[in-house]
């Protein structure tokens, strides 16, 4: 195997202590959804992926077998694919299995660990694949030497909805930066997920072995043990609710009594139904996230769903 080098950007990774105590301090009460992945975090996330209810990750899994080679035409031959967060191993090998004559695979990863491992384990299984891991934070501005992507054309690969994470103006943001990346001749393919039943969507995000519960739960237990705080995470329920206003899932942590607690020598006060919101994850209709690209000056080229229209991949390309 060929020995992968890395492009080390030093991304800030956050600093929990600070953001828990500014976001414990607000009315009302938040938590930035990035800190649910640590180690437990994302093996929570992982066993999401495989629930029954959980419909993204399958769906989008489903549209790339099943339209692969109709992405692969439109994407065009010998593209270097971009992929932000190197995410679940299995969407990128199926979708790179289709690509024709891909130039290079290069994950972008806040987490040097993660991306190592996801590197590695890609390019064993595509050796003939040159692979250029970034370990950078791509929220944040952040350079690709150019001649580490051998002169081809850039396709960004954005997958799982993460994209919905953001409000608009900063998923905006986000797609202007990536459409500066992707350059003229390049585009995205990204991920999107659709509006529907909110039974669906609920159930999504509130499953009914409690996964998504202890992922949220994760947060609190993470303050625990890293800051010495003192969640009772008994104290505390998962709630998961679609709010038609935002169109979007918000997850909360649910005080179920008044109670106090001390992060870092400050003290909170919680009374009973307060909430700590830990997510939003918007849902689209295709019009509304055609508006939100085209505000980043991207337009739709194509739009592949599976059958039920849960979910959609879509491939967008920078106005000229
Ligand atoms: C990884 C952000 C796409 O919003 O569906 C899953 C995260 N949160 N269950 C999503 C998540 C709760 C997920 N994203």
């Amino acid at each position: 195997m060929s020995q992968i080098t890395l492009v080390d950007c030093a991304p800030q990774t956050g600093d929990f202590e600070q953001d828990l105590i500014s976001g414990l301090s607000e009315t009302p009460k938040t938590l930035p959804c990035k800190y649910f992945y640590d180690r437990r975090g994302s093996e929570l996330f992982e066993q999401i992926c495989e629930l029954d209810e959980y419909y993204p990750t399958r769906s989008e899994i489903s549209i790339l077998r099943q339209h692969g080679s109709e992405i692969a035409a439109t994407i065009g031959s010998g593209c270097a694919l971009i992929e932000f967060g190197s995410g679940s191993g299995l969407k990128t090998e199926v979708l790179l299995s289709k690509l024709s004559d891909p130039a290079a695979y290069v994950p972008v990863d806040i987490s040097r660990e993660h991306l190592k491992l996801a590197a590695t384990d890609l390019s064993r299984k595509f050796p003939d694949l040159d692979v250029v891991p970034v370990c950078a934070d791509f929220t944040d501005e952040f350079h690709i030497p150019p001649e580490r992507l051998n002169g081809s054309p850039r396709t960004v690969y954005f997958s799982g909805s993460t994209i919905g994470n953001f409000e608009h103006s900063d998923a905006i943001e986000l797609l202007q930066r990536i459409a500066q990346l992707c350059e003229s001749g390049g585009g995205l393919l990204i991920g999107v997920d659709l509006q529907k039943d909110r039974a669906v969507l609920e159930a999504a995000y509130d499953d009914s072995e409690g996964v998504t519960r202890d992922f949220n739960h994760n947060l609190l237990r993470r303050a625990n043990a890293e800051l010495g705080a003192d969640f009772d995470l008994s104290q505390f329920d998962h709630l998961a609710r679609y709010d038609e206003q935002h169109d979007r899932i918000e997850m909360h942590l649910v005080s179920r009594s008044d109670q106090q607690v001390t992060v870092a020598d400050q003290t909170f006060e919680f009374t009973e139904g307060e909430t700590i919101h830990t997510e939003n994850s918007h849902k689209f209709t295709l019009q509304g996230f055609a508006e939100v690209a085209a505000q980043a000056g991207f337009h739709v080229r194509s739009v592949w769903t599976d059958p039920n229209e849960y979910f959609s991949v879509q491939y967008l390309v920078v106005d000229d």
